[in-house]
């Protein structure tokens, strides 16, 4: 049970877009966060989302650090902005939870956590999706041996970008953007959660059209200019020795590979279909496994079907999308005095990685990642019973 003041850790949202909707609703389920105002640049656009979530005041972002009522900022702001909105935040003595990637320079990722530390305040990062019943599920395989030691890791996911879906995709394109930046820090993050941190990496990378345009909404026909790279593949290799190859890419228009695979020294742990854009959500779903004992090379002809897979059981909950998970347990963990889960170290960890990524085809050879963060500890079984009877409480 939580006492009063975790119940009222209260909550300043700034940037009121796009992805803010499934946050507000997610919080709004589990009553320990109250988001007692919003913000972004457009005052119409926190004055609708305030109307819209029953959030108290909309104001302009100023007014969110300035306020000392508000305990943590949760910066759902697009790339560019995410680091100056959190050293703000911060400097004004207030946690920060953010939307990914964590920033857009690996220099300002350090300036973040040298400032928290030194405030002594938490930063947790966005993706969260790592804490959701699909991951846990993974974890808790790996965990209980059912594929021995852990040796290889491979991700891929091709989709056809952002313009036809998102009314305002330009961020995707910019510095800060590319399909490595945006969805890579979904498997990266995952890929750390499960098998610890990356040591090195090699990289390719191509940009395939120097303009896009976009499809749906009101600037429908409207063309952006490219500045990154929109097709990324990658070599990784585990400081538990594991290896991992990964290809993030905007630039295609349909695949049959999409899927996460961890490869261990007696089995398989198949994630199939794990893309995060087009719908099939990475909190939930299906996952399956052979090992030794039932994979199909040990039959001739060898059955190839779906159907031979197992499929794991999913004991964690949060079989939908729950982004807002993290900066719940980042609230746990301000009054039990830990880390949150989805911490600012494990996200400096995954930018450093994808920094050295970016790298690679320029400098060539491996590149190494200084950084190290330790593997996040699952969520405990009973999480979502125990933010649901503190709700009930209040
Ligand atoms: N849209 C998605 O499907 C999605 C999914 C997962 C993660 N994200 C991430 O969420 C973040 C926001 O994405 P979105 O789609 O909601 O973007 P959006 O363009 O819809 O909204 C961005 C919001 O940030 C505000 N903003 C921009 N710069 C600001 C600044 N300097 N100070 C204060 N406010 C500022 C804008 O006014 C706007 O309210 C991005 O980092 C993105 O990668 C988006």
């Amino acid at each position: 049970m939580l006492d009063d003041k975790a119940k009222s850790f209260r909550v300043g949202l700034i940037g009121c877009g796009r992805i803010s909707d499934i946050y507000l609703k997610t919080l709004a389920e589990f009553h320990e966060i109250d988001v007692v105002a919003c913000a972004s640049l457009d005052l119409d656009e926190s004055r609708a989302k305030a109307t819209q979530y029953d959030i108290p005041k909309a104001c302009l972002p100023d007014e969110i650090f300035s306020d000392p009522e508000i305990d943590c900022v949760l910066n759902l702001t697009v790339p560019s902005a995410h680091a100056q909105v959190s050293l703000h935040a911060l400097d004004a003595g207030k946690h920060v939870y953010s939307e990914k990637p964590f920033v857009t320079d690996l220099a300002d990722g350090q300036k973040i956590l040298d400032l928290a530390a030194c405030k002594g305040l938490l930063v947790g990062n966005a993706p969260d999706t790592f804490l959701g019943g699909r991951w846990q599920t993974v974890r808790s395989l790996l965990d209980d041996g059912v594929i021995g030691k852990p040796t290889g890791v491979f991700a891929h996911v091709g989709t056809h970008g952002t313009e036809r879906h998102h009314p305002n995709p330009d961020f995707y394109y910019a510095r800060g953007g590319g399909p490595l930046l945006d969805l890579g820090p979904y498997y990266l993050t995952a890929m750390v959660f499960c098998l610890g941190p990356i040591v090195r990496v090699a990289g390719l990378s191509r940009r395939t059209f120097d303009r896009r345009k976009i499809e749906n909404g009101p600037r429908n026909g409207e063309w952006m200019p490219v500045e990154v790279d929109t097709h990324s593949l990658s070599l990784l290799e585990f400081e538990s020795g594991a290896i991992g190859d990964m290809t993030m890419s905007f630039d295609v228009w349909d695949s049959e590979t999409p899927r996460f695979e961890i490869y261990g020294e007696d089995g398989t742990i198949c994630i199939p279909d794990p893309d995060p854009v087009h719908g099939a959500n990475i909190f939930q779903g299906e996952v399956l496994y052979r090992t030794k004992q039932t994979a199909r090379w040990t039959h001739q002809p060898r059955p190839s079907g779906r159907q031979d897979w197992q499929v794991a059981t999913n004991r964690h909950g949060f079989n939908e999308d729950s982004r807002g998970l993290g900066l719940l347990d980042l609230a746990r963990a301000v009054k039990e005095g830990r880390a949150p889960r989805a911490s600012g170290m494990l996200a400096h960890h995954v930018f450093e990685v994808m920094n050295a990524i970016e790298r690679a085809p320029r400098e060539g050879a491996y590149q190494r990642v200084v950084s190290r963060c330790e593997r996040p500890l699952p969520l405990p079984e009973n999480f979502k019973r125990a933010l649901k009877e503190t709700s009930h409480a209040s």
